[in-house]
Parts: C-alpha cells; sequence; structure tokens
C-alpha cells in the first residue's frame, strides 16, 4: 500500500552534491512512515545523512552498485530498508552497522556474487532476502552474530556452503532453494537452530546424517536434488522433523529402516524411479498422514500401510493388480488413491479384513471386470472407477454398491444395455463432483489439517 502512494508524493531536492566516489550517486530514496512516503534524489555517503530522525521504511532505487563500509550505520529507527534490482556488485564488511531496529533488509535482484566475512554482523531481523543475486561464495563468518527469523538466499550460485559461514547464528527459516549445491560441510548448518529448510532445486546426492544434524528442524524440502539412495540411518539427527520433501531425485529403492524413529506426518517420494519399497519400510509411522509415491516405477502393490488416517497416493505407476487382502493391517483406511496405474485384476479376496475406506481412487486403469463380490462388505464414501475399461456390471448395481456412498463410472465403453443403469446408479448417488485434495506442506502448518480438510472436501 505504501509503494503504491510513493507516485502521489514526490519532493525532488539534492541534498549534496559531490565529484568524489559515493556509495550513493543520484539515487532516489523513497521513506516512509504512517503511510505518508516521501522520495527524494541525492547523493551521498551514508544512509544517515538523508534521513530525518523519525523515518522507518526506506526504500532505495537508482545505480548502487557498492555499499562501503558504514553507509548504512547509526539509524536508530530505521525499521525496514529495501535496496532491490539497483546493480549491487558488492557490500564492504561493516557496511550495516548500529541499526538497532533493523528489521526486514531486502537486497534481491542484485549482482552480489560473495557475501564477505563480516558482511551481516550485530543484526538482530525477521527477514533478509538476497534472493535473485549470482552469489556464488559465502565467506567464513559471513554471518556473525545474528539473529533471524528467515533468511532466503533462493536463487542465486552457491555450490557449496563451508563451516563457519554462520557463527554464532540463530535462525528459523534458511531458504536456499534454486542454487547449485553439491556439498555442504558437516554441522555447517547444525547450531542455529532451524525449523526449516528448503533445498529444493540443487545437486545434492546424499542426506548425509552429520550434514543434517539439525535438532530443531520440523520441515525438509529436498526436491529436485539427484539423491541416488536413503540408507537407514540418515534421519536419525532430525528428532524433530515432520515433513520431509523427497520428489524428483533418483531414488530406485527404499531399503526397511530409513523411516524407524521418525515422526513424519508427510512424506513425499514422487517422481523419483523406485522400482522397490521394502516391505517394512512404512511400518511404525502411526503419525504419517500423507505418503506420496506418484509417479515411479512401483509394479505391485505391497502392504503400504502405514496408518488409518493417512492418504496413501501412488498414482501414475505401473502396478497391474490389487492382491489378495491388500489392504489386511487395518479394519479402516482413510484414503488409497490408485489412479492411472495398469491395473487390471482385482482379487475378490483384495478387501478382505477390511471394514472401512473413506476414499478409494482407481480411476483411469485397466479394469474390465467387476466381480461382484469384490467389495464384500467393506463400506465406501467415495468410489471412483472412472477411465476403465468396464462393458458391463453383471447384477444389480444398487445391491453390488450397497455400501458405497459416491460413485464415478464415466469414460468406461458401457454396452448399450448397461449404459442406462449405470447412469441411473450415478444420477441417484453423485451429487458433488469429486474434488482431489493434492496435499502440500510448504508451511509446517500444511500437514496437520489435511484430514480435516478433506473431509470438509468429501462431504
Ligand atoms: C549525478 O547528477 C549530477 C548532477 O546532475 C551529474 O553531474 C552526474 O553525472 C550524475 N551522476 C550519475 C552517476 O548519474
Ligand atoms: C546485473 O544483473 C542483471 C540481471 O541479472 C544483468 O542484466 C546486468 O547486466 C548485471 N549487471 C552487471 C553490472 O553485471
Ligand atoms: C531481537 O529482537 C527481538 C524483537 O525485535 C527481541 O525480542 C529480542 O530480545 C532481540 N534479541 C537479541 C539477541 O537482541
Ligand atoms: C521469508 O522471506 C521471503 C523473502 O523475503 C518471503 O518471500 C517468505 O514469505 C518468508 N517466509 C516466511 C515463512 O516468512
Ligand atoms: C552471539 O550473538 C548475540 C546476538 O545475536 C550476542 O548478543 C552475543 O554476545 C554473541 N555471543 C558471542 C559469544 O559472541
Ligand atoms: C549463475 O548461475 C546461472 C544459472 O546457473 C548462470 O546463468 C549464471 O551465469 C551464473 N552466474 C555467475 C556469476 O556465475
Ligand atoms: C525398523 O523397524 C522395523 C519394524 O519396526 C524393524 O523390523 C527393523 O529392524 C528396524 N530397522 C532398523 C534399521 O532399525
Ligand atoms: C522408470 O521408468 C522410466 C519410464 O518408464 C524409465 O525410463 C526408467 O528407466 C525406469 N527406471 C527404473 C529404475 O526402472
Ligand atoms: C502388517 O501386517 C504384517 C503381518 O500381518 C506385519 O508384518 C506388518 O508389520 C504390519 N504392518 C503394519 C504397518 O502394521
Ligand atoms: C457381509 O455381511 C453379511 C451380513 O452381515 C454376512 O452374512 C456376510 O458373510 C458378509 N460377507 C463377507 C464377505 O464378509
Ligand atoms: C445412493 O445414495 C443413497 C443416499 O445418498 C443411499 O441410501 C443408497 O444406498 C445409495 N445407493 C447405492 C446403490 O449405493
Amino acid at each position: 500500500m505504501r509503494s503504491s502512494l510513493v507516485n502521489l508524493l514526490v519532493c525532488t531536492f539534492l541534498v549534496k552534491v559531490s565529484n568524489s566516489e559515493n556509495t550513493f550517486e543520484n539515487v532516489t530514496v523513497v521513506l516512509a512512515r504512517n503511510d505518508v512516503p516521501e522520495a527524494t534524489v541525492a547523493t551521498f555517503d551514508s544512509l544517515k545523512e538523508v534521513i530525518p530522525d523519525v523515518k522507518d521504511e526506506v526504500t532505495i532505487t537508482g545505480n548502487v552498485p557498492i555499499l562501503y563500509e558504514n553507509s548504512i550505520f547509526d539509524i536508530p529507527s530505521l525499521y525496514s530498508l529495501e535496496l532491490s534490482n539497483v546493480g549491487l556488485e558488492e557490500i564492504k564488511p561493516g557496511a550495516f552497522g548500529n541499526v538497532p531496529l533493523l528489521n526486514k533488509l531486502v537486497l534481491n535482484s542484485n549482482n552480489l556474487t560473495e557475501i564477505q566475512s563480516d558482511t551481516f554482523t550485530d543484526l538482530n531481523v525477521s527477514n533478509v532476502d538476497l534472493s535473485s543475486n549470482s552469489i556464488f561464495l559465502l565467506q567464513p563468518g559471513a554471518f556473525t552474530n545474528f539473529k533471524a527469523d528467515n533468511v532466503t538466499l533462493e536463487n542465486n550460485n552457491l555450490t557449496e556452503l563451508s563451516f563457519g559461514v554462520f557463527e554464532n547464528v540463530t535462525l528459523g527459516i534458511l531458504n536456499l532453494d534454486s542454487n547449485s549445491l553439491y556439498t555442504i560441510a558437516p554441522k555447517a548448518l547444525s547450531a542455529l537452530g532451524l525449523t526449516r529448510l528448503d533445498l529444493l532445486d540443487n545437486n545434492l546426492e546424499e542426506i548425509d546424517p552429520e550434514v543434517f544434524d539439525l535438532q530443531e528442524l520440523e520441515s525438509l524440502d529436498l526436491d529436485y536434488n539427484s539423491i541416488k539412495f536413503l540408507r537407514p540411518g540418515d534421519l536419525r539427527n532430525l528428532p524433530q522433523l515432520h515433513c520431509l520433501r523427497l520428489s524428483g531425485n533418483k531414488l530406485e529403492e527404499i531399503p526397511e529402516g530409513v523411516f524407524n524413529n521418525t515422526k513424519l506426518t508427510y512424506l513425499n517420494l514422487a517422481a523419483n524411479q523406485i522400482v522397490k519399497i521394502a516391505s517394512k519400510t512404512f511400518d511404525g509411522m502411526l503419525a504419517l498422514r500423507v505418503l506420496k509415491i506418484d509417479s515411479n516405477n512401483l509394479t505391485q502393490w505391497d502392504d503400504w500401510l502405514t496408518s488409518p488416517s493417512a492418504s496413501i497416493l501412488v498414482r501414475f505407476n505401473q502396478i497391474t493388480e490389487i492382491p489378495d487382502e491388500a489392504f489386511k493391517n487395518y479394519s479402516r483406511l482413510f484414503n488409497i488413491n490408485l489412479q492411472g496405474n495398469r491395473i487390471r485384476k482385482i482379487s475378490t479376496k483384495a478387501f478382505r479384513k477390511l471394514e472401512q475406506i473413506r476414499y478409494f481412487n482407481l480411476a483411469d486403469n485397466e479394469i474390465d471386470n467387476w466381480d461382484p463380490e469384490t467389495l464384500g462388505n467393506v463400506s465406501i464414501v467415495g468410489l471412483d472407477l472412472r477411465g476403465n475399461r468396464l462393458k458391463c456390471i453383471k447384477g444389480d448395481l444398487e445391491t453390488i454398491f450397497k455400501n458405497v456412498q459416491k460413485i464415478r463410472l464415466e469414460n468406461n465403453p458401457w454396452k448399450k444395455e448397461c449404459a442406462k443403469k449405470v447412469a441411473k446408479l450415478q444420477k441417484k448417488n453423485w451429487s458433488k463432483e469429486f474434488r482431489q485434495y493434492f496435499p502440500r506442506c510448504r508451511k509446517l502448518d500444511d500437514c496437520m489439517p489435511i484430514m480435516f480438510f478433506f473431509l470438509i472436501t468429501f462431504l
């Protein structure tokens, strides 16, 4: 809102004209407080020179190639500083000092290549945004005696992160998405107290427990890296981890024991090349609410059930059948989604020992025959059989699906004589569109309300 007012109130005056090298030359300084921004074009060395006592939000536009020592110094009222897209190439050590109220520092979309030692020192801020620069090096002590809720280094050129970059630092969220990180030194991030670490789109090849020794971490995003294997113990130093994202990696097998003793509520293994998951891999993960194994190379359904309240998404694999007693461990299940596999055969004993499933999705498979005995007495809130190869279902559909509250049967090659009874069943029982909930876990809270959300969507 404040920036929209900026254009209204522009007063221009030259504070100082100098031929020597100034940190800020002919830049526009927008000062704002209480929604009354003022813009000034000025040339100066230290921001202090153009800041009246009470101005607390400052945006600088123009060209600022270098921030020299003390350029942002001794401004007790400064609350927020934005130097975005000003062509910044270098920050000299000691550029920031004695800005006790500085809360937000935005330096994104510049041309920084390194963060030198002693650049972010003695700061206690909520947010530092260094995204979209060309930073390839963080020197030791780049962040010293530093405290922040959220530091963003997204979209830079980091290939490694060495020990000592963060010295006496407390940091809640660190975003390193879209760099080229290949190596992170053991314990480089361990003392920070991180609760969330985003490493999407980097080049990491393993989860080294000496690196991922993050006792407070709740959410870890490793989507789109190059992780080839997981070993038992890889997660042993992540005792608080709730959300783990590993989609788009190079996993082919998941051995037993990897997730033992974890508290995961959300696990995403989609878009790997997983051909095999050891049968006890997910045993004991009673807190799990979402298990996503979509778009892998699985050919067999196994007893991957983890808890009666989990959503298990195994869409777009190559599973061909549902075997006997496929869901034997629990009498009630929440959400099983097998859309887009190659399932042709469902054992008539598949659902034995099961009493209830809320949502069961078999859409876009190759089912060409539905044995009236298949469901037995299992009660299902929503059953999706769209896009299969069913030509007819023998018998009275009302009876066969008596325990199914909502069913979808479209996009099957129904024979003429069958189409009518199918249409009748659907009409009677399908009121609202099925809406599939695709759970995410970007924010910590996203894991929690899934069950609630799902119920709302469904009923
Ligand atoms: C800044 O403004 C002065 C006076 O208009 C001008 O002489 C100088 O060339 C300008 N400097 C830059 C870097 O634009
Ligand atoms: C700064 O980066 C921008 C975009 O990343 C680029 O267009 C520009 O040429 C760079 N400037 C310098 C001085 O390197
Ligand atoms: C940092 O700032 C917050 C509020 O802005 C304050 O509560 C906290 O005590 C400060 N911490 C340090 C170490 O200065
Ligand atoms: C962290 O900071 C970035 C950039 O300033 C912002 O986009 C993001 O929303 C912040 N994240 C949280 C959780 O506050
Ligand atoms: C660690 O940093 C905090 C500010 O974040 C500071 O108050 C404290 O003195 C520093 N400790 C050491 C040992 O430097
Ligand atoms: C940073 O990485 C991008 C994308 O990988 C690349 O295009 C760019 O040239 C790199 N910049 C520097 C300064 O290395
Ligand atoms: C993991 O747990 C399973 C079942 O709880 C147990 O059989 C297995 O030995 C454990 N594996 C490891 C590596 O701890
Ligand atoms: C997984 O399937 C893809 C596409 O069908 C194939 O290219 C890839 O080689 C398979 N990977 C494994 C490990 O079988
Ligand atoms: C499922 O049951 C089998 C044996 O019936 C057992 O080995 C396995 O540990 C059970 N899995 C879970 C998740 O309880
Ligand atoms: C279904 O329930 C009926 C009545 O309770 C019972 O007679 C029948 O054996 C059950 N069928 C199966 C397959 O469990
Ligand atoms: C159709 O829905 C009604 C109420 O919604 C239910 O009583 C009935 O049993 C359902 N019929 C079938 C065949 O599932």
